[in-house]
């Protein structure tokens, strides 16, 4: 059984749908940013102290070392790095969760927890637009959030899945 990864920007649902999707299907589950969180302690703080840099080869070490977790939410800036993208791929699917700019910023509002999520509206526009293209690319399905309940997304990925293991 392959792993399940979802991608996606910041508050695209990742976390939520992941861990709802493991119950559903009673399999293992790991948030990427909570394994860090676990080992090296806030990410806001490891921004703010070590910088941006440090915490992405965090993110790659975490990438590397859950592969044995059925289901995997990521963090939003894990298409930053090839080799993440690579990891994701040899090890499973990755479905791409699809939000537009305007519902993300009506959800996370003014977010503290979130370091790259900043005022500048501007700013979190322009990463998001060049973050777009890339999870499309590195994605193998797309799923889109926009006006769908927690349960509606996580019935559709749970469709791609079984048709995935269906498949011969
Ligand atoms: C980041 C997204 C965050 C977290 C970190 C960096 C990003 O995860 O990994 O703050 O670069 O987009 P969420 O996507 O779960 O918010």
């Amino acid at each position: 059984m392959k792993t399940i990864y979802l991608i996606g920007f910041m508050g695209s649902g990742k976390s939520t749908i992941g861990q709802e999707l493991s119950k559903k299907l009673s399999r293992s589950y790991i948030d990427t940013d909570n394994y860090i969180e676990k080992k090296h302690g806030k990410i806001s703080r490891i921004f703010q102290k070590m910088g941006e840099e440090v915490f992405r080869t965090y993110e790659t070490q975490a990438i590397k070392q859950t592969k044995s977790y059925e289901i995997i939410s990521t963090g939003g800036g894990i298409i930053e790095r090839k080799e993440n993208l690579q990891e994701m791929n040899r090890n499973g699917i990755i479905i791409y969760l699809s939000t537009s700019f305007d519902e993300i910023y009506e959800r996370l509002g003014h977010d503290e927890n979130r370091p790259l999520w900043s005022n500048n509206l501007e700013e979190v526009k322009k990463l998001y637009d060049r973050r777009m293209p890339l999870y499309k690319i590195f994605s193998n399905y797309t799923v889109i959030t926009d006006g769908k309940s927690i349960q509606e997304n996580v019935q559709e990925i749970k469709k791609i899945i079984s048709s995935i293991e269906s498949a011969k």
